[in-house]
């Protein structure tokens, strides 16, 4: 018997009162729109909530109508219900009943699909079923240090999703050893970060993992794969993720498909290695997991549900921002809606100056945010100085993270195209949706969430939501929902076939195409407001070396340093500041940074800026902003500043080297009075002694013109004459013909870095952007040391692989 729509007509929300339920249930359900309430009944049960919580109690009803029918014997055709969930779409109106219906398509398309093809005497199978369903279980890990593993886990996340299993994504960290035996199946997802490491959020677990207690074959029943991200341009390609496949195969876990890899040098970035891999897990995780007959794979087109939605805080919010139209219906108040920076058109668009709460930051002050290069250079570098209250102690290598912000343009452009202006300030809050686990404790899907007050779209899209970052394929198909225009949604879904990577390549990696841009074209999407945060990506910190040590790290140093630029435009702003200090200067930190300012003309012509960088260029001195403090992964200490260090930062991989020239100043120092005051034995004065016979530290910097961008050259003339034992190798690139890079420096004086290293035993050090510089420095040692050492290419290679090894060969690009 066909079910027809006539049969579900009465998920009726025209006017109150109706009945909602699907009839021969027993149950109604009934929607206020004045009042935006609404109550649902079903047997003994009554529900009353707003109409999201409608949506998530219709979550539990649409299915089990559909059970309903399928044991009465009713096959259900999803063209009919299509065709009804169309008419009811064009009967809505709102915001909020438009979510309602998208989750009725969503729910009567699945369900339809589950039932389709169950015989009508299977009642007993169909509860059957539900047990092979619920015992059918994905737990994906991820470590991940900036986000793309976690990208990839939710990725994978979807994927076993549509294959029905329920998922579990978490980071590594938050699960325990024992918890791997849980799943039907475990997937990681793990990046490699400082020298071969786990990323932080990995190492708890990578701790337990390693126990000696932890028998070989504890594991026998694990079944897993892993996927590692990592970059070529590093000496230790995806080690973490190797070393942890390696442990958890070694205790008897086993492999369901080859691991896979990615490499950051790849054209097409990660997903240029994922996109397959997924497709033979896919097929894999089919093999291993048939799913019961009669159960199909949740197609691509069907929304999966997000894991939080968003609601109106409060009931006055939703009054103020919409009214209700002759019919009944609720509309938003478009007509009213008041856009704030429209009022306000001498408004700089700059991004608020509000103090983001985030999770163990602390608030710095901008002292001075200087270019470096001259405003004729097309590179536009700069020099920040913060300040921050009390004492933060930090080494050479640790970095600080800022957090950006969207521009006030960009946000009200998204607003705009969304048609949210009208609620775009109204209070919201986060509701959690079935697929959230219930223990979880947390009551948002942000990690630093912002006060319940300063919950609004225009904040998230400002503070959080990254809408000017490349889409990613998973955008795409989510867009294809919401959208009525066929053009658009086939166009959409291309995106999101394996078979068309190069087509999403040429349209949003190759030109650098934005979230924002990207809904500007497609106009005929509307995402509901309520769904955003499962759609578009947060944002997230950005990561910058210090640049600041020793001396520089005080505060006492700016202000000697104020009298030496008194005249200055810099002096202004430092003074000021320093002069409205109380309290002693020693209760402050000083922090350098060396930003270059990210700002390129695409393939297509349009001028594109880096998401962070932008905001930091618009910083002014005396703004407020919450930065956090990360150790570096250099694992700089002061035991190594008796040996003879080779410093090699070209741009602003200078930034690391210059805090560990000044560290090593006062290292070198105390280390002396140390052992002059007898605190230290003989071992420190046989350092002492040796260092005064070491050879002098080398610095190659590499940048494009001797006018243009030598960064701190003239404190180099500085520590020069103060006899500082430290010689400065700069390449200009483009002074002269042809190129001239760290790398010919390297070459050029091999029978120094000869000595400093294979003789002396030094280290070295390798910062700046990654790409083809890393690898070509390593090639030129090993030349260095084939023709110095007088030995073959292997051995110099193993040579080198040594010092990385012992510690020696230390490199952090980024
Ligand atoms: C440990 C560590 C230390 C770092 N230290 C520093 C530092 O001291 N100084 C510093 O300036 N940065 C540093 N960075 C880099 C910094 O974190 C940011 O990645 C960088 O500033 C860009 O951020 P953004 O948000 O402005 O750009 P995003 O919006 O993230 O855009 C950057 C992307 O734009 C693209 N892009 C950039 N230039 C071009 C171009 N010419 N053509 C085409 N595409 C391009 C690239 O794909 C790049 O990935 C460090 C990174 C790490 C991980
Ligand atoms: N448009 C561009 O040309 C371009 C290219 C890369 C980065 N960027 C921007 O610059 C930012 C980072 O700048 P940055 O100043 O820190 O560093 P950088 O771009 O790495 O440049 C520093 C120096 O390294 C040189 N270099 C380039 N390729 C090299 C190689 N294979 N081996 C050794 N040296 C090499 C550069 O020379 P040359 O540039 O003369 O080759 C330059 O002299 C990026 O975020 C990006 O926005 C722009
Ligand atoms: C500071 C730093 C150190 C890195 N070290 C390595 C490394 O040793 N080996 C490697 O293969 N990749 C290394 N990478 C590359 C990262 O693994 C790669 O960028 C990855 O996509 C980051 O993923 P995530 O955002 O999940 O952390 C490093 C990247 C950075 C920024």
């Amino acid at each position: 018997m066909l079910m027809h729509w006539e049969q579900w007509g009465s998920f009726n929300h025209r006017v109150p009162s109706q009945p909602l339920y699907p009839r021969g249930i027993a149950g109604r359900a009934e929607l206020d729109p004045a009042r935006l309430s609404c109550r649902v009944q079903a047997g003994s049960t009554t529900m009353e909530g707003t109409p999201l919580s409608l949506e998530r109690a219709t979550s539990d009803i649409i299915p089990s109508s559909a059970d309903i029918a399928a044991s009465e014997g009713m096959s259900l055709s999803t063209g009919v219900i299509s065709e009804g969930v169309k008419q009811l779409k064009q009967e809505a109106t709102g915001e909020v009943t438009q979510s309602l219906v998208q989750r009725l398509v969503r729910n009567t398309l699945s369900s339809a699909e589950t039932i389709k093809s169950i015989p009508s005497s299977l009642e007993a199978t169909s509860q059957c079923t539900q047990d092979v369903l619920s015992s059918r279980t994905a737990l994906v890990l991820y470590g991940s240090e900036t986000g793309n593993s976690q990208d990839v886990a939710e990725e994978m996340g979807r994927l076993t999703e549509r294959l029905r299993f329920n998922t579990q994504v978490s980071e590594l960290n938050s699960v325990t050893v024992r918890q791997l035996l849980l799943p039907s199946v475990v997937l990681i997802a793990i990046s490699t970060t400082g020298q071969g490491d786990l990323p932080a959020n990995a190492q708890a677990f990578w701790k337990m993992l390693r126990s000696v207690r932890l028998r070989l074959g504890c594991l026998h029943s694990v079944r897993f794969t892993s996927f590692g991200l990592g970059d070529t341009s590093y000496p230790k390609f995806n080690w973490a993720h190797r070393k942890l496949y390696n442990r958890l195969v070694q205790l008897g876990a086993q492999p369901i498909c080859d691991r896979g890899e990615a490499d950051d040098q790849h054209p097409e970035g990660v997903d240029g290695s994922f996109l397959p891999w997924s497709i033979k897990l896919r097929q894999r995780l089919l093999e291993e997991y048939p799913l019961p007959d009669g159960i199909e794979t949740i197609r691509d087109d069907v929304l999966l549900e997000p894991k939080w939605i968003l609601d109106f805080a409060n009931v006055e919010a939703i009054s103020a921002s919409t009214k209700i139209s002759q019919n009944g219906k609720r509309i938003l108040d478009l007509e009213n809606s008041i856009d704030h920076s429209d009022l306000q058109p001498e408004s700089p668009d700059i991004p608020p100056e509000d103090l983001l709460a985030i999770s163990g930051s602390l608030t710095a002050t901008v002292v001075s945010n200087t270019r470096l290069t001259p405003p004729t250079h097309w590179q536009d570098v700069r020099h920040l100085t913060l300040t921050a209250t009390s004492q933060h102690l930090y080494c050479p290598g640790d970095t600080l993270t800022v957090y950006p912000k969207n521009f006030p343009s960009d946000v009200t452009q998204f607003l705009k195209i969304m048609n949210w202006l009208p609620i775009a300030d109204s209070p919201l809050k986060f509701i959690p949706t079935s697929s959230v686990a219930l223990s979880s404790h947390t009551s948002s899907p942000l990690h630093n969430p912002p006060s319940p007050s300063d919950l609004t779209l225009r904040k998230l899209l400002t503070n959080y939501l990254d809408i000017i970052s490349i889409p990613r394929r998973s955008f795409f198909s989510q867009l294809a929902h919401f959208t009525d225009d066929p053009f658009h949604r086939e166009r959409l879904l291309e995106f999101t076939n394996p078979e068309y990577i190069d087509e999403l390549y040429d349209y949003t990696t190759r030109p650098r195409r934005s979230i924002l841009e990207v809904l500007q074209e497609f106009e005929s999407v509307h995402i509901p407001w309520q769904h955003v945060c499962s759609i578009i990506p947060f944002m997230r910190g950005r990561q910058f070396s210090i640049a600041s040590g020793g001396r520089l790290k005080t505060v006492e140093y700016a202000l000697t340093k104020l009298s030496a630029i008194r005249n200055s435009q810099e002096a202004a702003p430092i003074k000021e500041l320093h002069g409205k200090r109380s309290g002693s200067q020693k209760d402050h930190t000083r922090f350098e940074l060396l930003i270059a300012i990210v700002k390129y003309r695409t393939v297509i012509k349009r001028i594109r800026q880096g998401v962070c960088t932008r905001y930091i260029a618009s910083l002014q001195p005396g703004q407020q902003l919450s930065v956090t403090l990360q150790k570096g992964a250099l694992g700089i200490s002061k035991t190594e500043s008796d040996k003879p260090v080779i410093m090699v930062g070209p741009g602003t991989g200078v930034a690391p080297m210059r805090a560990l020239i000044y560290e090593r100043l006062v290292w070198q120092k105390e280390t002396m009075q140390e052992s002059t005051s007898g605190q230290k034995g003989g071992d420190t004065q046989m350092r002492e002694l040796k260092g005064n016979t070491r050879p002098t530290d080398m610095l190659f910097f590499g940048c494009r013109n001797s006018q243009a961008d030598f960064f701190f050259k003239q404190e180099w003339e500085t520590l020069k004459k103060e006899k500082v034992m430290l010689d400065v190798f700069p390449a200009f690139s483009r002074d002269q013909k042809n190129k001239l890079y760290v790398q010919d420096l390297i070459r050029s004086h091999a029978g120094r870095v000869y000595e400093v290293l294979a003789v002396q035993n030094g280290l070295i050090y390798i910062c700046g952007s990654s790409g083809k510089m890393p690898q070509a420095v390593r090639e030129s040692l090993i030349e260095v040391f084939q023709q110095q050492g007088n030995i073959n290419h292997d051995d110099a290679e193993a040579y080198l692989i040594a010092m990385e090894k012992t510690g020696r060969y230390k490199q952090e690009t980024w």
